[in-house]
């Protein structure tokens, strides 16, 4: 089954139509910075006092609160640390009553349980205990949708992890927005990634979304500052599925998409007459591959911290070239196969390209195969300010601000909606993609 965007209908919407036409305001709950500052910190002091203490009388602490991994169609992985050992124990059911229960091996203080045998797409209730006393409330996830599926939404952002009121305000946001799953491209904890800042800046602000919804990350140059990345292998369990068994590249599907997630730090990427010899670029192809067997995946969506089109500081300044090199190298595969839409980091505001393939702008023909859409959504939270106004407009960009924001995209079988929402919940960028066949 062949995938198209309707070029003509997409450039007409976003590109030469302008789009401002399309611009609009979600009826979100924030409307104002003081509002939203207000909640930030009010919500902060919520999440400390409840992630250091525990429901526990026996004494049993919970240091870290649970968060789902590797979801699938009938199985969900649940993490979660205490201070001292215990034995852990999951809870679960269709409903508040909990009827089965999936237990740690044996005792520990990094607790990680897979919950077997689950529906797709359905609803879970779960509460953790430690040697039988319950640590946390009850609460809720869903099991990854089926192929069968009319849709699903997932927000994705970057250069996040600085645990400051700028990432509480975009967190803010997200709460805001009902999605299924998100995808980070990367600089996930500052200043070095240790495992040190995992806490505070990751596992902190996001307590109350990674408990019920699937984050999905990818390596950022900062998380592999402190020990080549120890603290982010050691935070996230993801479904390591390559040659090398590496959690630093991974491939996922979530109802009828494929998602890939790049380490685009690996030096082999940017080097054209040595791409061929990487182990991550070889199973890069066989994924993509795959999935053009696949008549079950209509949409194809890769992820990777730098961005190969910004007109942002790296895209700018001394990067510039190195970035230039994965457009030569790690671009050609992906409109090969169909990739929809690529999303980066690295540069901490917001771009959203035209289509673009073999390096031009998709003009309004029609064919089988089509453009991608380059995303840089690295305004989670870092900041910038030293950057600000002197963002450049490069030839392929469609539209460029400099905001703190998370992207939020929206799939309904064959049509794509993007949204950039800033952190005082406004809609500040809007596109759609129509895809004529899935
Ligand atoms: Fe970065």
């Amino acid at each position: 089954m062949e995938n198209r965007v309707t070029r003509r209908e997409f450039l007409k919407k976003v590109g030469q139509g302008g789009f401002g036409l399309y611009l609009s305001t979600l009826p979100l709950s924030l409307t104002s910075c003081t509002q939203a500052e207000k909640k930030t910190f009010s919500s902060f002091q919520e999440v400390y006092r409840s992630s250091s203490k525990s429901l526990s009388k026996t004494g049993l602490e919970l240091l870290r609160y649970p968060y789902l991994q590797c979801p699938t169609t009938s199985s969900m992985k649940i993490a979660w640390k205490t201070k001292g050992t215990c034995k852990g124990e999951i809870r679960y059911g269709l409903t508040q009553d909990l009827e089965r229960i999936a237990n740690g091996l044996s005792p520990t203080d990094y607790h990680v349980v897979t919950l077997p045998d689950l529906q797709p797409g359905a609803q879970y209730y779960y509460q953790i205990f430690g040697d039988g006393t319950p640590l946390t409330e009850m609460e809720t996830f869903k099991t990854a949708k089926p192929c069968s599926s009319k849709g699903f939404s997932f927000i994705a952002f970057g250069d996040s992890g600085s645990g400051n009121a700028d990432q509480y305000r975009v967190t803010e946001v997200m709460k805001s927005l009902n999605f299924d799953l998100a995808i980070l491209t990367g600089d996930i904890v500052y200043p070095d990634g240790d495992a040190a800042y995992y806490e505070p800046n990751y596992f902190r602000p996001y307590r109350d979304l990674i408990k019920k919804v699937p984050f999905f990350p990818s390596l950022g140059n900062h998380d592999l500052d402190s020990k080549n990345g120890q603290g982010y292998l050691e935070a996230f369990d993801v479904p390591a599925n390559n040659p090398l068994g590496s959690k630093r590249y991974y491939a996922f599907r979530y109802a009828h998409a494929l998602f890939i997630a790049l380490d685009s730090n690996e030096g082999l990427l940017y080097k054209p007459d040595q791409i061929q010899g990487s182990p991550q670029y070889k199973w890069l192809v066989h994924e993509l591959q795959k999935a053009e067997n696949d008549p079950e995946v209509n949409w194809r969506f890769v992820f990777f911290h730098h961005p190969p089109y910004s007109g942002g500081y790296h895209g700018q300044g001394s990067q510039k070239e190195r970035l230039a090199q994965l457009r030569k190298t790690l671009i050609p595969v992906l409109e090969k196969y169909r990739v929809d839409m690529v999303f980066n980091g690295h540069d901490h505001h917001y771009e959203r390209s035209y289509p673009i393939r073999d390096g031009s702008i998709e003009s309004d023909h029609d064919s089988d195969t089509q453009g991608i859409v380059y995303i840089v959504t690295g305004g989670g939270g870092r900041g910038n300010n030293f950057w600000r106004n002197r963002l450049k407009k490069g030839p392929w960009c469609a539209y460029i601000e400099d905001a703190f924001h998370v992207t939020y995209v929206e799939i309904d079988r064959g049509l794509l909606t993007l949204k950039a929402i800033n952190d005082r919940g406004e809609v500040i960028d809007k596109a759609t993609i129509q895809k004529s066949r899935i």
